[in-house]
């Protein structure tokens, strides 16, 4: 078994070092006279990019487009996404016009470059998958189809507007995975203000990365994780306004992505998995939905509870019966009007710490100014509502001007965001002192001249907190852990319960852990998160690490005490299905978390391999065995006492060890536990949040066992619930006809053993028990651990839950059935399960 796997790996990494295999005849460029018919193709020189017919997803319609050689789905042009070809008779010429034709099998044009030039004109294919038209002999280009983007973004293109032409590039996405053809969203870059990227539905704004901030676009500083791969540029020049990235030498494959649902994605094409690791997806969460919380209103995703919208100090819900509803979009007013007017005025200015920076669509920048002379240039004129700098190159050395004239809107708190300068009556700011601590300071000026004195007041101080902080930080570590040689130190039991328990694994120095990722180097890289890098530590006895690297909180005061609270807590865990925490470190601003090493990496990689061998690594045997071991790291968690909620299981997160046991991983980073506090962030993965996060923001434990069941159901079927959204609709009919083997279980695998396949479609029962709309009707973990470890050969047991199933099916009305798994299950509660 261990051999036959390692041949496959062996097989695995040989193809993907091997280079593309050309075929004979194949070139990246064709010439007058000459044609590419449905079965040829052109391959860029490098073999990273193939032009061809194609057909997306189950259409038998006919593409003409550019896709990565390594992943014929991964579709990054398309010519004629809104007039297919029926056959496969289309051809694509070059006209002796110096024009690139596709002819349907009648000769009819489909789709033309209509660029004219010499009858001596070529196409060829770049190495960047930019495919160009120019006079044979000449550089001079004709037509390229960079300048006709479809839904995807790649190294070298541009987003945004050329002002002598008035050109726009923009992406727009397919309507369907199965229809290139132009669909409900387009991603522009708005150059009205500063630059910023938007996603439109039609005319309206769903989504904003925020505004260029000379380092990245405000509302996404999670960027700064993959700044080793790409460059990301913003052009601001007399002839252009534009936005575009280049990949690193050396760097993976990637692409941005704009999908049928308006969301914007980052892949980056994982070599050694063949698959392509997302490494950013915005929207990320309620508070990223544009305008959430109207004018003058502030998104906190962590503030489930006031279903994320506040108002802005100083301001009101403006029609606060829909806002206790929970319809936030009516945005809020003004408590009391500002004091301005013929050149005097005693308004101020209330300092708004780490947001995304309201839509700039309407505001007035001037870069070449300072962030002094702006709050002057705001106060002098009474329309302005609130500004802020524009440019943050410099860190705490800020500069340029944006200033508000209209409403505010979208703004939200993010990680590492900016400051907002928000103009108020004198009422309204808080009394004028000092020594009040952030990240609220009210400055207060009857002129420009005395707010310019407080205000270099409060940046003295403020450089002087930020000054002292990592000072507190060093002390800190070095002072409460003394030890410094926990790297190998195994936690102690857990003692969670009794009080607030010290730390119970070590910190290690920094320098330590830059040593043995051969400083942090890309090529140690192992992982992504959105807020983290993981990287392989190899240590000086030969033992391997995973290095947890977090570039997130760690600029505030609040972000470096959830880390030690988790630190803490995740310290206090030990479960055989759960990574072990085995040290941290928090030095200056890093935090970094060390754990064991998997060999096997995660549960995607095999679940949702494209590649059939890979999926069939993992036999049904392994993946029952993984079940139940999800499902009892998970029950561990929620059984302690102090409930820990993991928040989002998913099978990226879940890793698997040399013996392909199933430890749970990425619990506590970003997410608080549950004992009182407020959720700094709200956790959300497509297809795995339960319906009432997602709506509400509720969070129970039965958030996790929603999560459960979805994972329990992709491992049996292969599929993604969120890339198949009926995923759970398909499981539930399968389950239904009697037809899980034929309908349900992932064709990859070998088929199952008569008794194995029992003990499959009893899980597929237990995962629909998970997955119900209403989280009263879920079954706990500790349950779900005692169902699925139970012997299963009970017909009466296997009877009355099928009743169960049949009921969510039939929608019928409230009724009760019982599920009686006590007699079976050792220490389980049977449960009434209420169906509606
Ligand atoms: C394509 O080229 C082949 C030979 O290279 C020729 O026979 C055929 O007529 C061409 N088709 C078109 C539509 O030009
Ligand atoms: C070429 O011109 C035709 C007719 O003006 C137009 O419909 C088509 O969209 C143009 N094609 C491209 C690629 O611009
Ligand atoms: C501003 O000046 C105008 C005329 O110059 C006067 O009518 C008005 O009352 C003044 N407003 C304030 C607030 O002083
Ligand atoms: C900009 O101003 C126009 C005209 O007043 C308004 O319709 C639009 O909503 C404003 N846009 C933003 C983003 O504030
Ligand atoms: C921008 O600010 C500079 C410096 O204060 C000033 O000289 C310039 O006139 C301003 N530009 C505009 C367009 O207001």
């Amino acid at each position: 078994m261990g051999a036959t796997m390692c041949s496959h790996l062996l097989l695995l990494s040989f193809m993907l070092l091997s280079p593309i295999a050309f075929a004979a005849g194949v070139a990246d460029t064709i010439g007058t006279g000459r044609n590419i018919t449905d079965s040829e193709t052109l391959v860029s020189a490098d073999g990273t990019f193939t032009l061809g017919f194609f057909s997306p997803g189950v259409s038998t319609k006919r593409y003409l487009g550019i896709w990565f050689s390594v992943s014929d789905d991964a579709v990054c042009w398309v010519a004629n996404g809104d007039r297919p070809i029926n056959s496969n008779s289309g051809v694509l010429v070059i006209s002796n016009t110096g024009s690139l034709l596709l002819l349907d099998g009648g000769g009819q044009i489909v789709w033309s470059t209509n660029s004219s030039g010499a009858s001596s004109a070529e196409a060829q294919l770049l190495d960047n998958g930019n495919l160009v038209v120019r006079d044979r002999g000449s550089s001079t280009i004709l037509w390229q189809s960079f300048d006709h983007p479809s839904n995807t973004l790649l190294s070298g293109m541009k987003l945004g507007k050329n002002i002598w032409t008035g050109a726009e590039w923009y992406l727009t996405s397919w309507r369907s995975g199965d229809d290139p053809s132009p669909g409900a969203y387009h991603r522009v870059l708005d150059t009205s203000g500063l630059p910023d990227l938007i996603v439109l539905q039609g005319h309206v704004r769903t989504y904003r990365t925020g505004p260029w901030n000379g380092r990245w676009f405000s509302g996404v500083p999670e960027v700064t994780t993959y700044m080793d791969l790409v460059t990301r540029q913003v052009t601001t020049s007399p002839g252009e306004i534009s936005y575009g990235y280049t990949a690193k030498p050396g760097a993976p494959l990637s692409r941005v992505v704009l999908t049928e649902t308006g969301m914007a994605k980052r892949l980056v094409w994982d070599a050694g998995t063949r698959m392509w690791q997302t490494f950013f997806q915005g929207p990320r969460d309620v508070c990223d939905a544009y305008g959430k919380c109207g004018a003058f209103g502030l998104c906190d995703a962590g503030a489930a509870a006031k279903s994320f919208c506040n108002c802005l100090t100083g301001f009101n819900p403006a029609s606060p019966s829909a806002w206790s509803l929970r319809d936030t979009s009516g945005g809020c007013r003004r408590k009391v009007k500002l004091d301005c007017a013929n050149g005097t005025t005693t308004d101020g200015f209330l300092l708004v710490r780490g947001v995304k920076l309201p839509d700039t669509h309407n505001a007035t920048v001037n870069m070449s100014t300072t962030v002094e002379d702006c709050m002057a240039r705001c106060l002098a004129d009474c329309s302005c509502v609130a500004y802020a700098a524009a440019d943050i190159q410099g860190g705490d050395v800020r500069s340029g001007c944006v200033m508000w004239r209209d409403d505010i809107i979208d703004l939200r708190y993010v990680d590492k965001g900016q400051d907002l300068y928000l103009r108020l009556a004198k009422s309204e700011l808080p009394a004028p002192s000092p020594r009040r601590p952030f990240p609220t300071a009210p400055v207060v000026g009857a002129s420009a001249a005395t707010v310019a004195v407080v205000l270099i007041i409060l940046v003295a101080l403020f450089v002087i907190r930020r000054r002292r902080k990592p000072i507190i930080s060093v002390f800190h570590s070095s002072s409460t852990v003394p030890s410094t040689e926990g790297h190998s130190a195994a936690p102690s039991q857990p003692s969670i319960g009794q009080g607030s328990p010290a730390p119970t694994v070590h910190s290690v120095e920094l320098s330590f852990l830059k040593k043995v990722t051969n400083d942090f180097s890309i090529h140690n890289t192992i992982g992504r998160g959105g807020f983290s890098v993981v990287f392989e530590g190899n240590l000086p006895d030969g033992r391997k690490v995973a290095v947890k690297k977090l570039t997130q909180s760690s600029a505030t005061d609040d972000g470096s005490e959830i880390f030690m609270r988790e630190v803490k807590v995740m310290s206090n865990l030990k479960h055989e299905n759960l990574a072990q925490l085995l040290a941290y470190c928090k030095e200056g601003n890093e935090r970094i978390l060390v754990y064991e090493y998997m060999k096997n990496r995660s549960l995607n990689i095999y679940i949702f391999a494209s590649d059939r061998t890979r999926r069939a690594l993992l036999n049904w045997e392994k993946r029952l065995e993984i079940i139940v071991g999800v499902a009892k790291g998970v029950a561990y968690l929620h059984g302690l006492s102090k409930e820990v909620i993991h928040r989002d299981l998913k099978p990226s997160n879940i890793l698997l060890d040399d013996n392909w046991r199933a430890k749970i991983a990425d619990f506590g980073t970003a997410k608080v536990f549950v004992d009182g506090q407020t959720n700094p962030t709200q956790v959300q993965t497509a297809g795995y949040t339960a319906p009432e996060y997602a709506a509400h923001g509720r969070l129970t434990l039965k958030c996790d066992v929603y999560s459960f069941g979805v994972v329990l159901l992709e491992i049996i079927s292969g599929q993604r619930n969120n890339a198949s959204p009926t995923l759970i609709s398909d499981a539930q009919e399968s389950w239904n006809q009697h037809k899980i083997k034929e309908d349900l279980l992932d064709a990859a695998v070998a088929q199952p053993e008569p008794e194995t396949l029992l003990e499959l479609e009893r899980c597929v029962q237990i995962g629909l028990l998970c997955v119900q709309q209403s989280p009263a009707d879920r079954t706990s973990m500790a349950e779900v651990v005692a169902m699925l470890t139970t012997n299963s050969s009970s017909s009466r047991i296997r009877q009355s839950d099928r009743q169960v199933i049949d009921g969510m099916a039939a929608s019928s009305p409230l009724r009760e059935a019982n599920l009686s798994t006590q007699e079976d299950a050792s220490g389980a509660q049977g449960d009434s399960i209420y169906l509606t």
